[in-house]
């Protein structure tokens, strides 16, 4: 049952929107089903899929008050192209999506704001899932905070790594080497990555 009221609203997430998706039109294939991975409040999608024509978007979470959100903004616009949210932890083995039927098979994952956000299995499972999905020439597209070279690109973000860490050890801000050496390893090449406001990187792969 759809509920208005569990809309969540995250202002960090209203302000990137507009910037991710100029590079989302870029990079993302001209047609397919996007999974989005850690959705959150779910306001992303309909802003997204608004000017994302000729695809689906299906959100995810694994949890279930983002789901509810994910539905309630869905519920707003009631996109038919915005497929009902799923419950997904990539650390699950297989994805729930895995099983599913979709419309279009899918071109591209998006995963914005959780690597850094959860523990670094997660992002492993991230690419274990997404070199399991994608086809050849899928995309992978990461947004968020990364360390270069083992340093910090802003004063601003160090003090977000030690929030994080005091939240939980097993967080923190990735080295953008490491994760584009994981991307190796499960068969991803990094293409691009923008530096976008606020100090967060675009990281965009593509599978082999
Ligand atoms: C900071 S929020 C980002 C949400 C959204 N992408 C945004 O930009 O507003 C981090 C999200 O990651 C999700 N998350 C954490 N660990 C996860 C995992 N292993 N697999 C999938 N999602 C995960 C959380 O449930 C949460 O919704």
């Amino acid at each position: 049952m759809i509920n208005p009221a569990h809309k969540k609203h995250a202002p960090a997430t209203a302000r990137n929107q507009a910037p991710i998706l100029d590079v989302l039109k870029e990079c993302l294939p001209d047609h397919g089903t996007i999974l989005e991975i850690a959705s959150g409040t779910g306001q992303h999608a309909p802003y997204f899929i608004a000017q994302l024509p000729g695809h689906y978007w299906q959100p995810s979470d694994p949890d279930k008050d983002n789901r509810n959100s994910i539905s309630a903004w869905w519920w707003e616009k009631q996109f038919k192209n915005i497929l009902p949210p799923l419950n997904i932890s990539t650390d699950d083995d297989p994805w729930s999506v895995e099983s599913q039927d979709l419309p279009l098979a899918i071109t591209a994952i998006v995963c914005i704001n959780m690597v850094h956000i959860s523990p670094w299995t997660s992002t492993i499972g991230l690419f274990k899932g997404a070199a399991r999905i994608l086809p050849p020439k899928g995309i992978l597209y990461l947004y968020g905070p990364y360390k270069i070279d083992g340093v910090h690109t802003a004063p601003s973000n160090e003090l977000f790594d030690i929030s994080l860490r005091d939240r939980n050890p097993e967080w923190g801000i990735r080295d953008l080497t490491e994760v584009q050496k994981l991307a190796r390893d499960h068969g991803f090449s990094c293409v691009k990555t923008v530096d976008m406001p606020a100090n967060n990187l675009s990281v965009i792969f593509k599978k082999d």
